[in-house]
């Protein structure tokens, strides 16, 4: 990788992308084939050329002639190297969009998911229009709030996290993107919400077992956002024991949790005395989204 080049000790390692002896070709098509050949995908090649550039991905194929400058080029390099490092590219760019809103991330939240939309349909679908309350348990960045209050500007959101970094996130998109309607706390799950009851308690907790394979290519997320001890269940139940107590009669619980995750889920709500227990499949056909009510 370009990065890793440069930072090599004897500095003979030296890459056609990164500086070296021979006269580099820093004509924008040759920088996009060497990062390619560098094992960047080809989008990711053109997604960062063109943080460099300034250009549309059509302009760099258009401008494939034009040189890079020096500056340019070290920023393209070192996100190159970053990019190359597994980091998502929404924390190179510090950006993700989420239901059309364009939201800031950094490395203090979870990516948003597009999956995590099939909750937020869902919750649109079974709610009215009408004035409603609701609480987003492990709000992140905001995505589910945020969604949600530009959506239904009468609703009444109530954001939780247990991060004040990802709070600090989560309150700078809704300023932002000028939300007022949701309000942001910081405590564990159900645990700083008031005594009136919820119209709706909804989550995208984390759910991710703790010795999960696949945590090790989300090592730049927080493993907080993550995983959860108990083969990943113990922040789904933690929520769906907390949730009738702060959930009005009829109150709906929409939780976001691993395709495989839902027969569990499914028993432990009935056996604490939701009804209307269903599971929607995401368009990948997966069961990703677990919905009760509290009679
Ligand atoms: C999977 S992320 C979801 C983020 C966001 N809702 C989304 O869908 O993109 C889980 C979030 O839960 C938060 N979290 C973890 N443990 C928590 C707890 N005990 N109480 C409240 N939030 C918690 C994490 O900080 C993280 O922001």
């Amino acid at each position: 990788m370009p990065g890793g080049d440069e930072k090599s000790a004897s500095g003979t390692a030296r890459s056609a992308v990164g500086a070296g002896n021979v006269a580099e070709d820093t004509r924008l098509a040759a920088l996009l084939q060497q990062a390619c050949a560098r094992g960047l995908s080809r989008l990711d090649a053109e997604l960062l050329l063109g943080r460099a550039t300034g250009l549309s991905r059509a302009m760099l194929i258009v401008d494939g002639e034009r040189r890079l400058g020096a500056a340019a080029l070290a920023g393209f390099r070192t996100e190159c190297a970053r990019r190359l490092a597994d980091e998502p590219l929404a924390y190179i760019e510090g950006r993700k969009e989420f239901w059309s809103l364009d939201l800031t991330v950094s490395p203090d939240v979870l990516v948003p998911r597009p999956e995590t939309e099939l909750l937020v349909e869902r919750c649109l679908a079974a709610l009215p229009a009408t004035p409603q309350r609701i609480a987003d348990l492990g709000t992140g960045s905001g995505a589910i709030a945020l969604a949600l209050a530009h959506e239904r500007p009468q609703w009444s959101i109530t954001a939780v996290d247990a991060s004040p970094a990802a709070l600090a996130v989560a309150r700078g998109n809704a300023a932002r993107l000028g939300l007022r309607n949701v309000q942001f706390v910081e405590g564990s799950w159900c645990e700083p919400l008031w005594a009136e009851p919820f119209d709706a308690i909804v989550s995208n907790p984390p759910y991710v077992a703790p010795d999960d394979p696949a945590l090790a290519a989300l090592r730049h997320e927080p493993l907080a956002a993550l995983a959860a001890p108990d083969e990943g269940y113990a922040d789904l139940l933690a929520i769906l024991d907390a949730a009738p107590h702060h959930l009005r009669h009829g109150g709906l619980l929409l939780l976001e949790h691993g395709n495989t995750q839902a027969p569990r889920l499914a028993a432990a709500l009935v056996a604490r005395g939701y009804a209307r227990v269903v599971c929607h499949p995401d368009l990948a056909g997966h069961a990703r989204l677990s919905e009760a009510h509290w009679p």
